[in-house]
């Protein structure tokens, strides 16, 4: 890859991505403390699509010869008032998540850098996803927010979700 700003700003992506896969363990330990595991496990599925997020982006550097530069990552927000705080945060965090994604994709038009874009549409892709789906799950916690038992009945639906990674030890 010739051009360095777009290889340096991906490598920042790189970095934003392992920040939202902590934040989501975060949300998902805060969600285990109030014994919400349903939740509990729905976000920390997340955080290892997180993860996985960020190692597209990592793959695709080495495949093009560009150096991957490791960074601090922040700690993430770990307190909440209410389940319905954690599913905003959620949301919030990837509107910022698609701004970011939004200004990569624009760098990479100016600067023509063609594999890159090319990397990046996915990314465009996914975040339609995953703001669709931050937006149903606020929409339905602060539906029920009131009532402890549909609380639990929303609990139970997020358990379904099916981890993209097994993290058996090995
Ligand atoms: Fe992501
Ligand atoms: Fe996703």
């Amino acid at each position: 890859m010739s051009n360095k700003q777009i290889g340096e700003a991906l490598n920042g992506q790189i970095a934003a991505e392992f920040a939202s896969w902590y934040s989501y363990l975060a949300m998902s330990t805060w969600c285990s403390e109030q014994e919400l595991s349903g939740c509990a496990g729905w976000l920390r599925a997340q955080a290892q699509e997180e993860y996985t997020h960020a190692m597209k982006i990592y793959d695709f550097l080495l495949d093009r010869g560009v150096c991957v530069s490791f960074t601090k990552i922040d700690p993430p927000r770990d307190s909440f008032a209410s389940i319905v705080e954690v599913f905003d945060w959620a949301l919030h965090q990837e509107q910022e998540n698609t701004r970011r994604i939004d200004s990569l994709f624009q760098l990479a038009m100016e600067q023509k850098a063609f594999a890159s874009l090319i990397e990046l549409q996915w990314f465009v892709t996914e975040q339609v996803e995953e703001e669709k789906t931050a937006r149903a799950n606020l929409a339905r916690i602060k539906m029920v927010a009131d009532d402890p038992a549909a609380i639990l009945d929303f609990d139970n639906t997020l358990s379904e979700r099916t981890p993209p990674l097994d993290t058996t030890p090995q």
